[in-house]
């Protein structure tokens, strides 16, 4: 079985906060995620500067929309150098194989349905099945259309890993200490992800708060060994 690796949130609101906390985490093995909220308000120079800290780099901006649209977004973080970047599955077919027919691209991770769903605000969006159907169909959409992996909950990652894992990386976020306190829904812990086949999970409220980053960095790493 492949090691899990970890993946730091950037969700910082500027580029000064961003770079206290790389300073904090430097030396240890991680990669970056550049999310919405950062990238919204410092773009390219977020990348940048988490490319100067080292390790690779996440870029999270979710993409969803026209197939043209997409692969123009996907073109763009490839000039960045990221290593991964989102889209949304329920893109569907058309636009995920847009961003595959790049000659040069970082890795394409679907979004399945996102953590912080549960059955029931899920059941608002106008989907017809529950959470972990819909996350197998997206995720078989994506293994059929050349993604590279698949963003579920921790909650799914052992079924999805039986099914897809030999074609799809699998990415979780949602990952907590304890359950519950905010708006993450289909949580697990570091290990309990590890141990469903997570080969990478996302972190960002359990590190950012620590008191000590670094610290819950080394025993989250610890923990997915
Ligand atoms: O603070 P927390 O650990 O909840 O951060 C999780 C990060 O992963 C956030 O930046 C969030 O945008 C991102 N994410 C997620 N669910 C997905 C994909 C990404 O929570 N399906």
């Amino acid at each position: 079985m492949s090691k899990t690796r970890l993946i730091v949130a950037l969700d910082t609101p500027d580029l000064k906060a961003a770079e206290i906390l790389l300073k904090k985490l430097k030396g240890l093995p991680l990669i970056y995620k550049v999310g919405s909220g950062l990238f919204t308000f410092a773009g390219p120079r977020a990348v940048d500067l988490a490319h100067k800290y080292g390790g690779k780099i996440f870029l999270d901006l979710k993409f969803h929309d026209i197939p043209n649209t997409v692969r123009n977004a996907v073109e763009s973080a490839a000039r960045l150098g990221v290593y991964s970047v989102s889209f949304h599955l329920s893109g569907g077919a058309e636009m995920l194989k847009a961003a595959v027919s790049l000659k040069k691209r970082p890795l394409l991770w679907g979004i399945t349905v996102l953590t912080s769903f549960d059955e029931k605000s899920f059941s608002r969006t106008g989907f017809k099945n529950k959470i972990e159907r819909t996350v197998f169909n997206l995720a078989a959409l994506g293994a059929e259309n050349g993604a590279d992996g698949v963003v579920c909950s921790p909650r799914e990652a052992a079924a999805v890993k039986k099914r897809f894992g030999a074609t799809l990386q699998i990415i979780t976020p949602g990952i907590r200490l304890e359950a519950g306190g905010d708006d993450q829904k289909r949580t697990l812990t570091p290990a309990g992800a590890a141990s469903a086949g997570a080969d990478f999970i996302v972190v960002g409220r359990p590190v950012l708060k620590a008191t000590d980053p670094a610290a819950a960095v080394r025993n989250i790493l610890e923990a997915i060994q």
